[in-house]
């Protein structure tokens, strides 16, 4: 049956250009391609664009470290990205950057759209700055003394002793990263998107069946306590676009990053015959849109986004897809370990489709991290993709080649079997429409697993040794090839060049459309060995490889202001990993829940008055859905009872309860066994 071609454009998030491409990055980048060859593969008609993010203060100081100009950094650092994901199999429609006339066009019309809407505001803000190099600084960029614990060589905005929050000129000796100069305060003019005014869209939108459910209870809650106005411009020096009607103003690299998506798309439609603009980004485009980001940024894409969106009239993504970070062995990926893996380090060792393969059998639709545990790449990859499904066809072509000169056979045997496979793609195209590769890998190697049984039983080496049981040697391996066929159709999207090689020696461009269509009767080519096995040798060189990279970098002293773009605090993760001590941190106490009451104009929280055995709390929390206040009083619960009280609109939120479950009407309060007493600590 034909279906109806979907018009959907996909994106990955794009990379800084002031880095290279790494194996977290590169988690992404497989999950996006994965999903876009699926689409693809299916009939739809798919575009995928990305491109550098190539503005801001942290890509203006690398440049001037190594006396370059900022473009000449952009443009090396572009061409090393784009060569990392041609290699990695990585197939964008368009590979675009930030710093692109099509990026400023569309930049500089979203903004005079959102002022003419009214939705900028400008006034004066105080600000540290750098007099040596005449600029400002984000907190990111200023290093001191922490007032609290006096911890040395903090970041200008929290301690990662103590947890202290402060403003940089707070510090004792805070100092540039950049110069080492003492900043000043100065005062100076910006521009803010009015992100309140959003407040009710983006409730609504959020819970619109856009985002996983995880992030839209992440979201909730931020929406609950309230937006604040978002700073969009940043004073000269700065490496971005001047706003227009503002010299000497430059537009924050996060308002011209998720734009480029656009201008990506444009400059991919003005070379594309029958691709228009328009039909993608107009209000009421029928066309989805998709956005591939890892859980750290998240705010950015859910809420500042959607919002700017709807304000300059163009539509709003279908999706927004998040995932989580990779941690390698367990732990984040580390530069001494040598698992801080960069792109072209495991290039220079293994296969990208091993990893490729790797990635899709972890990954599924939530934001939880993804392992990539060394031994078990190894032994996975070789016993699925080598060991099962490589062997399909490496165990019965050469029969098909060398006794009956690539003719197989033309009467079909087997068809029920084979029509079980076929059927089996409807699901399996349904955990790939889910972005849930794990459940597609795990259905497909149990497919490969009765193929094999299949082969086994039948021992086609053995009737191959008499000349009368020859005809069933071309009958067993012509159906083990078809049933090959239709595995490399469904792993087409995950190991393209496996069945690139696969289609060359079938003599048939799979699609999933013609798996159905048999090869009985047909010729096939010479075979040639598809796949090989991972040497854990492969392994360690890559690692050691690592470690060396990690020790020359470590060597020449990298300087400190190389750090990340400045991102606010509005960057925030899902969740992070932490050590035993900063779990120690965590002053978790038995509460005795004195009373409860319901929070005038909130839809979630709900106001408990705690008691820590004479010491009393108040905590707003975002319960409501789940519990009557009058069922809650005199009950025991779990509370961390440090953390720094939060303004909240309606008071003090002065500590948090634990509580599980997804969220909606479906949360459940912590409870102790019988016996704790108020105010005890919880180990
Ligand atoms: O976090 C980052 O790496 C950003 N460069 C992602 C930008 S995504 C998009 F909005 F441009
Ligand atoms: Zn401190």
């Amino acid at each position: 049956m034909a279906q109806t071609q979907r018009k959907i454009l996909v994106t990955s998030a794009l990379p800084y250009a002031n880095g290279p491409i790494h194996l977290g990055h590169m988690l992404e980048h497989i999950q996006t391609d994965i999903w876009v060859r699926f689409q693809k593969l299916r009939g739809h008609l798919c575009s995928a664009v990305c491109a550098d993010d190539a503005h801001g203060t942290a890509i203006m100081i690398k440049a001037d470290q190594q006396g370059i100009t900022s473009e000449e950094l952009i443009d090396g650092v572009r061409k090393a990205h784009m060569a990392d994901f041609n290699d990695f199999l990585i197939g964008y429609d368009n590979y675009h950057s930030t710093h692109s006339e099509e990026n400023r066009e569309i930049s500089n019309h979203i903004y005079k759209l959102l002022r003419d809407n009214d939705k900028i505001a400008v006034r004066s803000i105080v600000q540290a700055y750098d007099p040596e190099k005449e600029m400002f600084l984000a907190d990111r960029f200023i290093k001191g003394t922490c007032p609290k614990c006096k911890a040395e060589d903090q970041y200008g905005d929290n301690c990662e002793v103590c947890a202290a929050t402060y403003t940089p000129m707070e510090m004792i000796d805070p100092r540039s990263v950049y110069s080492g100069a003492t900043p000043v305060e100065k005062e100076s003019e910006h521009y803010f998107f009015k992100l309140p005014d959003f407040q009710d869209f983006l409730a609504k939108w959020t819970r619109s069946g856009t985002l996983q459910d995880q992030v839209a209870n992440k979201l909730a809650e931020w929406l609950e306590s309230g937006l604040k106005e978002w700073d969009i411009s940043r004073d000269a020096p700065y490496f971005g676009f001047e706003i227009p009607d503002a010299p000497g103003k430059y537009f924050y690299v996060w308002l011209d990053a998720p734009i480029g998506y656009m201008a990506s798309f444009k400059n991919l439609c003005d070379r594309t015959e029958g691709l228009n603009f328009d039909d993608y980004w107009a209000k009421d485009s029928d066309a989805e849109l998709y956005h591939f980001i890892g859980k750290d940024i998240i705010n950015f894409h859910a809420l500042f986004w959607p919002a700017m969106l709807e304000c300059a009239g163009y539509r709003t993504p279908t999706g927004v897809n998040a995932h989580g970070y990779v941690t390698v062995d367990g732990t984040k990926m580390s530069k001494s370990r040598g698992t801080f893996i960069m792109a072209r380090t495991y290039l220079n060792h293994l296969d990208p489709q091993y990893l490729r393969y790797y990635f899709a059998a972890k990954l599924n639709s939530s934001v939880d991290d993804i392992d990539l545990n060394l031994q078990d790449f190894v032994q996975r990859v070789n016993s699925d993709v080598v060991g099962k499904v490589v062997n399909i066809a490496s165990r019965t072509a050469s029969f098909i080649n060398k006794k009956f000169d690539g003719q197989l056979a033309s009467e079909v045997t087997e068809a029920e079997m084979i029509q079980s496979f076929i059927d089996a793609g409807d699901l399996i195209a349904e955990h790939f429409e889910a972005r849930e590769y794990g459940k597609a890998v795990r259905e497909i190697m149990r497919l490969a697993d009765v193929a094999n049984t299949y082969i086994a039983d039948k021992a086609p080496w053995v009737l191959a040794k008499n000349e009368e049981t020859l005809p069933q040697v071309q009958e067993v391996c012509t159906v083990a090839l078809n049933l090959f066929s239709i595995l490399a159709t469904y792993l087409k999207p995950i190991l393209p060049n496996m069945v690139a090689d696969a289609e060359t020696f079938l003599g048939k461009t799979l699609t999933w459309e013609n798996r159905s269509e048999l090869l009985f009767g047909g010729k096939v080519n010479t075979f040639k060995a598809l796949m090989g096995r991972i040497d854990q040798k492969q392994i360690d060189a890559m690692i050691e490889e690592g470690k060396e990279a990690a020790a020359e970098a470590a060597k020449a002293n990298e300087p400190a202001a190389v750090v990340a773009e400045e991102t606010e605090l509005t960057k925030e993760p899902l969740e992070a990993e932490i050590n035993f001590d900063d779990f120690a941190k965590v002053d978790l106490r038995i509460a005795l829940i004195a009373q409860a009451e319901h929070v005038e104009k909130a839809n979630k929280l709900l106001k408990l008055t705690l008691d820590l055995g004479g010491e009393t709390r108040t905590v707003f929390s975002g319960i409501k859905s789940a519990y009557k206040p009058e069922d809650l009083v005199g009950k025991l619960t779990v509370m961390v009872a440090n953390l720094a009280p939060r303004k909240m609109k309606f008071g003090l939120s002065e500590g948090m309860v634990l509580a599980a479950g997804p969220g909606k009407d479906e949360i459940y309060l912590l409870e102790p066994h019988a016996g704790a007493k108020p105010g005890q600590r919880v180990m």
